[in-house]
């Protein structure tokens, strides 16, 4: 029998990933800009070995058990809340991540954020455009907060509430931290990091950073209990997952003023629609969901999902594996 090549469906057109596989596998691309559906991605993996998706592609149950063949789901994301990795175990195949190539680039993402919305840079960008900066100067202008020498409550110390941690050490911060298991002592030494309970960490930071994976223990965990315990002058930054946070708490938050503002990089429900009640406060600083999009980084994080494949398809295990696969 001749020799045939693995099977791969990549759901976006990500020319890096697509250099890398295309040598060893039979590629099927979906190339359109609009993305898959649930449908489409069925029936493309009836009959594949291996899967590259994104965040965006719901990977579930009912997905998983339509590969007969599939041996591995490789995520462009270090978030993989999208693919139901019970049932990819269950099934034998190897749910694969890029974590680590991203890590510094969400973290930068991260301080842009509370530096955009502390120093109200968004806002102060929108006046100027909109022909609105009247006097040259003046004392009491565009006034914010600072951020040097302010205390930072980073909710999930992993790499990337590390990463964090560290550029905060830079702006002279007072670094609290509160994580599922705490950090070694050394560890909490290097970051210059104070772990708190969580409660105590929201009452004390001038700055929330969420940097939480989702899932049952962490889904609206920013509920309206939470932020009533925050400063009102303090900030909640999020680029983890949407869902970490309840929107609704959220808006009322800063409608009743609990809080002083917000700047998120994801949502609740993505794209964001005209509708949301948070496009309404002009202290909150929002984008579209960019915590890895640097040119450098998306091309190392296509390497690692192309990689992750090819291991698998070879005999072997993924670079970044989720789920332990005998
Ligand atoms: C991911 O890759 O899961 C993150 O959302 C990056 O920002």
């Amino acid at each position: 029998m001749p020799f045939m090549k693995p099977k791969v469906y990549v759901t976006r057109n990500i020319p890096k990933a697509i250099e890398i596989l295309r040598g060893s596998c039979d590629l099927t691309i979906h190339s359109k800009a609009k993305p898959p559906s649930k449908r489409e991605i069925m029936q493309k993996i009836r009959d594949k070995d291996g899967l590259l998706c994104v965040l965006s592609d719901r990977i579930d149950r009912e997905v998983i058990a339509s590969a007969e063949d599939l041996k591995v789901i490789s995520s462009y994301s270090v978030g993989y809340d999208h693919i139901d990795t019970d049932a990819a175990t269950k099934n034998g195949i190897f749910v694969a991540y890029t974590p680590d190539v991203l890590t510094e680039t969400t973290a930068d993402l991260a301080f842009a954020l509370m530096l955009a919305v502390a120093r109200r840079v968004v806002e102060a960008d929108k006046l100027v455009r909109r022909g609105r900066w009247k006097n040259t100067w003046s004392y009491d202008f565009m006034l914010g907060n600072d951020i040097h020498c302010k205390t930072l409550g980073i909710i999930g110390m992993g790499r990337i509430g590390s990463a964090v941690a560290r550029r905060a050490d830079g702006f002279k911060m007072k670094v609290l931290y509160h994580s599922r298991s705490r950090l070694s002592i050394d560890k909490e030494s290097e970051l210059n990091a104070t772990y708190r309970e969580l409660d105590d960490l929201l009452k004390e930071s001038d700055f929330v950073s969420l940097h939480l994976s989702l899932g049952k223990d962490t889904y609206h965990l920013m509920s309206e209990q939470k932020f009533r315990l925050m400063k009102s002058n303090a900030y909640l930054i999020n680029t983890s997952r949407g869902q970490v946070v309840d929107e609704r708490a959220l808006a009322k938050a800063l409608r009743m003023k609990w809080i002083a503002g917000a700047a998120l990089d994801v949502f609740e429900r993505e794209p964001v629609t005209k509708d949301s009640p948070l496009l309404r406060f002009d202290n909150v600083v929002l984008v579209p969901h960019i915590g890895s999009a640097s040119r450098e980084t998306r091309e190392r994080m296509a390497e690692v999902a192309a990689l992750n494949i090819l291991n698998v398809l070879k005999g072997g295990k993924p670079l970044y594996a989720v789920n332990p696969v005998l």
